[in-house]
């Protein structure tokens, strides 16, 4: 009730202004000890890829690109905030406007690009944190370095972020830089998985701590590509695979205002594709291999539909715009009743 009047407000604003103010009051909600009031009974504990999550409840990545709102975020309930996706060079991102509404649908339309400060910014960020549940930490690569190099990216931010994170995500999937999603086809996925998982060896030597790698992959997949993703992540040795970042395709929002802005499509009308991928990946993976279901979820409903096709854990970011900090609550009592019955 109490956000419903506040996504009035909020929504007066332009998007990217919203999510700026939305931020800064939950900061300071925050530190006057509000936002812990709002998130009674979060206890429901998953152990996933070796890391004791205090409940499977995510924010997704792309909410806090820098790592500046980790404590505000934590404080609302979630079991986990997946911060990111950084570069090893700070980037503006594409020219504003860059996020749109479909009010009409609980979708967004952004095309942001990566616009982050940089990977040194985030590990200074994540070094202060306080937030007692897990950080995943998102790493992508810089818009003008080539897919040829792309892994030379990848590894400068694995490496910096190695001993900041809990786990690490691959993000191959954004629609908005020119190319990466050609890294999911399977030789270069295969090239890149291999010198990533090489390096977390080494890097786990030195740590004497094995971090988690988890790559994240894009809805708009067909069976063989899932089948190649599937082989790669098995033979790479990844402990999991995002189901799933943004879509491109428009069929779900047709004739909606906005609907044709380029970018990447999420929310409700992601659902149905973000859920195909993550069952057909439930199919194709061990299940030694986590799963972590996002995209569409702006209910517990939605939310305990991904546990049963198989995510061991749910994320959402559109969502949150939505529904707001109650959907934490929604989903872990949705979760919990259906593992109870
Ligand atoms: C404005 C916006 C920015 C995003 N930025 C990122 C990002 O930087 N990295 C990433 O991996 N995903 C990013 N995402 C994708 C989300 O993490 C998520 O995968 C996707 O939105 C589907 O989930 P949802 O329907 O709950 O929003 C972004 C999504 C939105 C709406």
């Amino acid at each position: 009730m109490m956000y419903s009047l506040l996504r009035k407000a909020l929504f007066i604003a332009d998007p990217e202004t919203a999510h700026g103010l939305a931020l800064e009051g939950l900061r300071l909600g925050h530190e006057i000890g509000a936002t812990s009031l709002l998130c009674s009974n979060i206890s429901q504990p998953v152990t996933v890829m070796g890391l004791e999550f205090p409940n499977p409840v995510g924010m997704a990545a792309g909410m806090d690109k820098n790592g500046d709102y980790i404590d505000a975020l934590g404080s609302v309930g979630f079991g986990f905030v997946e911060i990111g996706t950084t570069t090893p060079r700070p980037q503006s991102g594409n020219p504003k406007p860059r996020i749109f509404r479909i009010e009409e649908a609980n979708a967004m339309i952004n095309r942001l690009g990566f616009n982050n400060k940089g990977v040194d910014y985030l590990v200074e960020k994540a070094n202060k944190h306080r937030f007692q549940g897990i950080l995943g930490i998102n790493i992508g690569k810089n818009f003008d370095t080539p897919n040829d190099r792309a892994a030379d990216d990848y590894l400068v931010c694995l490496e910096k972020v190695y001993a900041h994170a809990d786990y690490i995500t691959i993000n191959i999937s954004s629609p908005n830089t020119k190319g990466l999603r050609d890294l999911q086809d399977t030789e270069q996925l295969d090239k890149l998985l291999a010198a990533l998982n090489t390096r977390r060896l080494e890097l786990a030597d030195e740590h004497q701590q094995r971090v988690p790698l988890v790559v994240k992959v894009a809805p708009d997949l067909v069976d063989e590509d899932i089948a190649g993703i599937a082989e790669s992540v098995v033979r790479n040795e990844f402990d999991g695979v995002i189901a799933t970042n943004t879509t491109i395709s428009r069929s779900a929002v047709k004739g909606l205002p906005h609907a044709d802005e380029p970018g990447g499509l999420s929310g409700t009308p992601l659902k149905d594709m973000a859920n195909h991928v993550l069952a057909a990946l439930r199919d194709a993976l061990p299940k030694e291999v986590s799963l972590i279901g996002t995209g569409g979820i702006t209910s517990g409903a939605d939310a305990a539909e991904k546990i049963q096709l198989g995510a061991d854990l749910v994320q959402f970011y559109t969502g949150f715009v939505y529904k707001g900090p109650d959907l934490v609550k929604d989903c872990l009592t949705a979760i919990r009743k259906q593992k109870t019955t």
